[in-house]
């Protein structure tokens, strides 16, 4: 039984790419397969057999990893599909769960079926009481990704019963419990933070709203949930969902290629998604809006980035895959006006200043010609900010959106025939063979 949709992975394709050795003459015939939509792969699986040479690509801009049915992105047409369905659809139709049901089966569910894993996750939520006193080794002021990459790695310890990777059952549940402890353990690094009491959560709410509660609450008083806020949440929650073969995922899938635990393998992507060039940069923008501080500062920020001397990047801007506007930062700018608006504070300067700046880079020759737009990060934070949400807790809310495209990668690579541990060759450029030279009489 398998726990996602079993996927057709690839058809080869009638057509091979010819490779001549030009030294030999030597050709070798290379097989191209065929995906539902998007560029074709050359197979090189037997490309070393074959002609003794490894492919090189750092960072792997022209290297598909693996055959996947989850998540489509044509980056030059901006356009992003979980499962088939357009993201702007799904963000403003959808529910969380809905979309989380989706990126782990496949399909939409019906209403039975939304309500079963609606119930399967809100009954996950709780984490072993255990895991309080965990918490306490860390220091207060420790930074929330820091105790979030520790506590998750750790639930594989306290949760022996689905680490079973060969067992479908296993699967589902660790599946299920990390999509549903994840907002537990991010509200609860942030109580810690402050010195508050952990608030348990409430199954009466729903996914977001129950986060915001566990955030915001405290045993002398409850929350009452903004409706506003919580549907931004959700919103953010969907655009961040899956991102097809990023960093911290492709990280997820190579941790569990060797049959590491589901909870080992996400607390990996955590490690991963932390970096400021990866869901690090909302964080990141934040930062960078703060430091440039006024309009006028603009121009030499700008300068700045395009300076190859200067480390500087405007952060929020680029992708590896999108050469075109990132679809979710037209959904994250619109969400972003709404939540500004909605709360009174549609005059909020970093806004004005996020929108001249997007502007002005817009429109500038360097980042028109090397097609850098705005990301999804660039106005997520402005999102949180109003929120009321602190800038280190950013990224762990990223982590938890992402965790159900995580886990249904992880799933599908464990349940993909073809799956092979992920060990990667090199162009090795050291010193070749030499003897060893005893050390009184090294020069
Ligand atoms: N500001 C200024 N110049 C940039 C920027 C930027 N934000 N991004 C890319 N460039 C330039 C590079 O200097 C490079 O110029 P060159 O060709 O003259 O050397 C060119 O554009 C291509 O950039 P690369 O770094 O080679 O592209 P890569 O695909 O490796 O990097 C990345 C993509 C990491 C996202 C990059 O655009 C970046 O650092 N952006 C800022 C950080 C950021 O916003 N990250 C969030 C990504 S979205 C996410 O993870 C959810």
């Amino acid at each position: 039984m398998s726990t996602t949709k079993s996927v057709e992975l690839a058809t080869p394709a009638a057509e091979t790419f010819t490779l001549t050795e030009n030294s030999t003459g030597r050709t070798f015939e290379l097989p191209v397969i065929k995906g539902t939509t998007g560029p074709n792969v050359i197979d090189v699986r037997k490309l070393y057999a074959e002609t003794g040479c490894f492919t090189y690509d750092p960072g792997f801009t022209s290297t598909g990893s693996c055959a996947s049915g989850i998540t489509y992105i044509d980056g030059d047409a901006g356009i992003l599909l979980y499962r088939g369905y357009p993201i702007e659809e799904l963000a403003e139709q959808s529910d969380y769960m809905e979309v989380c049901y989706l990126l782990l089966y496949g399909d939409l569910p019906s209403v039975e079926e939304k309500e079963k894993f609606r119930r399967d996750i809100t009954y996950h939520t709780m984490v072993n009481e255990q895991i309080t006193y965990f918490f306490r080794g860390f220091r207060r002021d420790s930074h929330p990704m820091a105790v979030m990459c520790g506590v998750v790695g750790a639930l594989s310890a306290f949760y022996h019963d689905s680490t079973d990777i060969t067992d479908p059952h296993h699967r589902m549940v660790a599946s299920h419990r990390l999509i549903a402890k994840m907002p537990t353990i991010a509200a609860m690094t942030y109580k810690y933070s402050l010195g508050q009491p952990f608030m348990y959560p409430r199954n009466d709410l729903k996914y977001s709203e129950n986060l915001l509660h566990m955030m915001y609450a405290t045993p002398c008083e409850s929350y009452d949930v903004n409706p506003v806020l919580a549907r931004a949440l959700r919103r953010i929650l969907i655009l961040h969902a899956d991102h097809e073969q990023n960093a911290s995922t492709s990280t997820v899938r190579l941790a569990g290629s060797s049959g590491a635990n589901p909870f080992a393998c996400i607390a990996a992507g955590i490690a991963s998604l932390w970096g400021p060039a990866h869901g690090g940069a909302n964080e990141a923008v934040l930062n960078m809006l703060e430091e440039i501080g006024s309009k006028h500062h603009i121009p030499e920020y700008i300068k700045r980035a395009k300076d190859k001397d200067d480390p500087f990047r405007l952060m929020g801007f680029g992708h590896r895959v999108y050469k075109n506007y990132d679809p979710r930062a037209k959904v994250m700018q619109k969400t972003c006006h709404e939540v500004l608006d909605e709360l009174g504070m549609k005059d909020e300067a970093l806004l004005e200043l996020a929108m001249e700046l997007e502007r002005i880079a817009l429109e500038d020759e360097y980042f028109v010609e090397k097609k850098l737009y705005p990301n999804v990060d660039f106005y997520s934070g402005i999102i949180f900010r109003a929120m009321g949400i602190p800038t280190s807790m950013f990224t762990v809310l990223f982590a938890v959106a992402r965790t159900v495209g995580w886990v249904a990668q992880w799933n599908e690579m464990v349940e993909d025939p073809l799956q092979k541990i992920g060990r990667p060759r090199q162009l090795y450029t050291g010193e070749t063979q030499r003897r060893y030279t005893p050390i009184d009489q090294r020069g």
